[in-house]
């Protein structure tokens, strides 16, 4: 006898909505044996009808409207791969939640932003949403983070989530290029987001960040107390001066609970060029997890695109249609504590870059003033000059965040150091 089909109404047929109805009809066969299901698209939507998407929807219903998808009655899942944090997405998860359908997307923004109301009503309704697509594409860290260490208490969750973004680190650094030039070629290939912004200034990153916190600290989506800087501010010298100190420059996501709340970041930091974050090289993404059980796991693979991205949603769909039903941060929502945020302050190495004068006695009034702010120097290296000034970098034994700033703000007094310092944070991983 026929099993009773899942049936999918997928809202947005771009890069991972097409990849998504491919997958249903490349692997209809293995989809239906592994779930015991079969796995099928009723009805689809997107802006434009008449658009050339590369795949046969002819057998699909076409509705003008998601939250007209998101309400009829032959579907049974609502697949939200339109984007945004307001608007359209917002609209029909929430009507699809009301009509009694579960949910799969890939919209980090809208959960990182909305995530615990939508949590909330959706396990009030009993229904269930699932976003593995939506961190790190096709690596299945929500699914670890949820499931295969739901006995561990979690010590620290970091990574490299932006594709983007290391794709210009790391081609910068083989390339020698400017920032700027290598900005614009990603921009050429189509490799950034439409607003830049959301990648270069490390929003997206955060976005994944705070719905990983939440998993592994049991605490309500904080997206708005990340701790956030971008890597426009990334030099080609920092990334050549870092390399040879042993660095490579990642926009490195941290979050870990620590005595103070919840400290979570994303912001350029160093990591040893031989750890797997340093090694890791151009679109590709990493995810380490730490557990008080397991230690450390390191998760690599594709964080974007057509494929990854759309094997990530054909899991969740996958796990529905198998009776997989978990609360969509693992801990019931309404149990979610609210977080006290904490300034990321927790002693760590820094590297220093700083441009001084030529003069008798500089290096000697700049260790003076680390000193004086208890900051130790562990290892030093100065360059030959350049004109009037020579590049000096120094690598700091631990120390906070504020004595770095408050060394920093006593340097220009010095009258030996030209410019703005450079300091920047060495994650130990
Ligand atoms: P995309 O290529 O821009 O496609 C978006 C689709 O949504 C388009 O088909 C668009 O219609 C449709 N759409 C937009 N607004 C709509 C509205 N108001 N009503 C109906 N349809 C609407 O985007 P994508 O790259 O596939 O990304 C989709 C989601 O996956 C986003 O949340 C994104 O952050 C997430 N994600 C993407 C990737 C990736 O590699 N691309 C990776 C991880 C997560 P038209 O085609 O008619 O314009
Ligand atoms: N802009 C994102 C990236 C897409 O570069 O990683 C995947 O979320």
């Amino acid at each position: 006898m026929r099993q009773t089909p899942v049936r999918l109404g997928i809202a947005g047929l771009g890069t991972v909505g097409i990849g998504v109805v491919k997958i249903v009809q490349r692997h209809a066969d293995l989809l239906a044996a592994r779930s015991g299901r079969p796995i099928e698209i009723t009805a689809v939507c997107a802006r434009d009808r008449s658009k050339n998407r590369d795949a046969d929807l002819s057998g699909y219903a076409w509705e003008e409207d998601a939250v007209a998808l998101a309400r009829r009655d032959d579907v049974d899942v609502f697949v939200e791969l339109m984007g945004g944090h307001e608007g359209a997405a917002k609209n029909a998860l929430e009507a699809a939640i009301a009509s009694g359908k579960d949910v799969v997307t890939a919209n980090k923004a809208l959960l990182a932003h909305h995530g615990q109301a939508l949590a909330l009503a959706a396990e009030e309704a009993g229904r269930v949403i699932r976003f593995e697509a939506a961190v790190a594409g096709g690596i299945p860290v929500i699914k670890t983070l949820t499931e295969g260490l739901a006995g561990n208490a979690l010590r620290r969750v970091m990574g490299v989530m932006n594709g983007s973004c290391n794709y210009i680190l790391t081609r910068m650094e083989s390339a020698g290029l400017s920032y700027e030039t290598v900005f614009e070629e990603a921009r050429a290939l189509g490799y950034l987001e439409a607003d830049p912004n959301l990648d270069v200034g490390g929003i997206d990153a955060a976005h994944k960040l705070s719905l990983l916190a939440s998993i592994a600290f049991g605490t309500q989506v904080s997206f708005d107390t990340v701790e956030l800087e971008g890597i426009g501010r990334i030099s080609i010298d920092d990334i050549r001066r870092a390399g040879d100190m042993g660095y490579k420059i990642k926009l490195l996501g941290v979050a870990q609970m620590t005595g103070r709340g919840l400290e979570q970041r994303m912001t350029p930091c160093l990591v040893p060029a031989e750890s797997p974050l340093g090694q890791l090289q151009g679109g590709t993404n990493m995810v380490v997890l730490e557990g008080d059980s397991v230690g450390q796991i390191v998760l690599r693979g594709a964080g974007a695109g057509e494929g990854p991205t759309a094997s990530a949603v054909m899991g969740d769909v996958m796990d529905i249609a198998r009776g997989t039903r978990l609360p969509t941060f693992g801990t019931p929502a309404t149990q979610l504590a609210a977080p006290t945020a904490a300034r990321a302050n927790a002693p760590a190495p820094f590297y220093l870059r700083l441009e001084l004068f030529d003069k008798p006695g500089a290096l000697a009034k700049v260790a003076t003033v680390l000193g004086d702010a208890g900051v130790s120097i562990s290892r030093m290296r100065q360059y030959g000059h350049e004109d009037t000034t020579a590049p000096v970098l120094i690598v700091t034994h631990k120390t906070t965040r504020d004595a770095i700033d408050h060394a920093i703000a006593r340097l220009p007094a010095t009258g030996v150091v030209d410019g703005d310092p450079v300091a920047i944070r060495i994650e130990e991983v």
